[in-house]
């Protein structure tokens, strides 16, 4: 078949752009092979042009110099592997401007400025491929794009930081502390250089508006989005949780009512242990998909480093020369946020079950304080645990799981609770979150 060459200029050589690299100059012949394109690297622009890489570039195309890559007209395909949102974001409006496609990882500047970006796209008759941006190797974003076009989504479940799974899981496998599984994940790697993001769910937010803004066609913002992270999760909770039959995982949550109103979130939660997502261990993705034609679909896989993610950005590569990226990119209509905002269901008004941990002083007459205040607030117990024995201060922790009720409700009841002379400090709060299993 005849090959047709495609220039590809690559902005950031940190470690995904070493693997983007790496694919273009090791499979170039198998990807001709499959597609009739021949990848040829234009040139690699980095401020570092010093250290030593895994990948060797042919001489003399590792520049410093951005204008390089824009002002060359046989380069088709820009990809910003930069990081970051302030360069990045000038970077990628210059390679637009410059009437290249745009292939990209960066999920921070997506879901900070996606829409003024996409807006550029569009205007330059170019596209913006994002499928490095969520779930690292993953086919996430084409999955929802094309393979589910057919489909009404009303959910999705995901398991989007592998970070934070890799710390939930050795915490409830070996039961490590939060800080020692911290460092193992750093150590391996799989933790952002600053790893505030990735515990404080603020790395599974961007995510999430990534996925939810095309699974739900509405532009969608950070702030449409509830955000806990895992940093106060203690071996305790996971290990009582576990003998409930619940297992502690960080989900991003996106669902679509029947009016069309959408809840956001990303919470630790509590999910049943014969869920699928609850065998998703250590720094793996997954993403559990629920569609109106297909019902549910679950993509699992390597959520991050440099293989996984540089597989999706040379796939988008590839998308973008054959000219799909660009016709599916036309394509792409985000609901205005006039009309967005009003759709975003608050978090107060959103309603699940709840695991309830308080330390309860072990005396007569306590129960029936902490029932009196959740009674008070319409929230009933389906369940509790509470194991023989006084702890310190003869306190003993007491575990309750509630039937479903609305945030706001508990959240009052969360105040009252943390005032009770019979409790000692404030209570802990993790969400139990019941998905939906299609079963036959
Ligand atoms: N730090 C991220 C994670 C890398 O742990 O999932 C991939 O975005």
């Amino acid at each position: 078949m005849a090959e047709k060459q495609v220039r590809v200029g690559l902005a950031g050589f940190g470690t995904i752009g070493c693997g983007v690299a790496k694919l273009i100059l090791e499979e170039a012949e198998s990807i001709a092979a499959k597609t009739g394109l021949r990848l040829e690297l234009g040139c690699v622009v980095d401020t570092d042009t010093e250290s030593a890489r895994p990948v060797k570039l042919p001489k003399s195309i590792l520049t410093n110099d951005i204008n390089r890559l824009l002002n060359d007209d046989t380069i088709q395909i820009g990809v910003e592997l930069i990081g970051g949102t302030d360069a990045a974001k000038d970077v990628q409006l210059k390679m637009l401007d410059a009437g290249k496609d745009v292939v990209t990882a960066n999920k921070a500047l997506l879901a900070e400025h996606g829409n003024e970006l996409y807006e550029a796209a569009h205007r330059n008759g170019r596209c913006i491929a994002f499928e490095g941006s969520c779930g690292g190797g993953i086919p996430i974003i084409s999955a929802i794009r094309t393979g589910l076009v057919a489909n009404n989504i009303t959910a999705m479940y995901g398991i989007v930081n592998g970070t934070c799974n890799y710390i939930l899981s050795e915490m409830t496998s070996k039961g490590e502390g939060f800080s020692e599984a911290l460092a193992q994940a750093q150590n391996k790697g799989y933790a952002e250089a600053d790893p505030t993001l990735d515990i404080n769910g603020g790395d599974s937010a961007h995510k999430l508006a990534i996925l939810a803004s095309i699974a739900f066609g509405y532009e969608i913002t950070l702030e449409d989005i509830f955000v806990e992270g895992i940093e106060s999760v203690s071996k305790a909770d996971i290990r009582y949780g576990g003998e409930m039959g619940y297992i502690l995982k960080l989900l991003a949550i996106g669902q679509k009512d029947k009016e069309g109103k959408v809840s956001l979130c990303v919470y630790p939660s509590f999910i049943a242990k014969d869920n699928p997502l609850a065998r998703v261990n250590g720094p793996f993705n997954a993403i559990s998909i629920f569609g109106s034609a297909v019902g549910q679909v679950m993509y699992y896989g390597r959520g991050a480093g440099m293989m996984p993610t540089a597989s999706a950005v040379v796939a988008d590569i590839i998308d973008a020369a054959l000219g799909n990226s660009v016709t599916t990119f036309r394509h792409l209509h985000l609901k205005p946020r006039s009309e967005t905002e009003l759709l975003i269901e608050k978090i107060g008004n959103c309603v699940s079950r709840f695991y309830i941990k308080v330390l309860a002083k072990n005396q007569p007459g306590v129960v029936a304080k902490y029932s009196k205040v959740l009674g008070d607030h319409d929230i009933s117990i389906s369940g509790a645990l509470q194991h023989e024995g006084a702890g310190p201060n003869n306190t003993v922790p007491v575990v309750i799981i509630t039937h479903s009720v609305q945030q706001k409700n508990m959240t009052a009841a969360l105040v009252e609770l943390a005032e009770l002379d019979v409790l000692s400090g404030r209570p802990v709060c993790i969400r139990i979150v019941d998905i939906p299993e299609d079963k036959d």
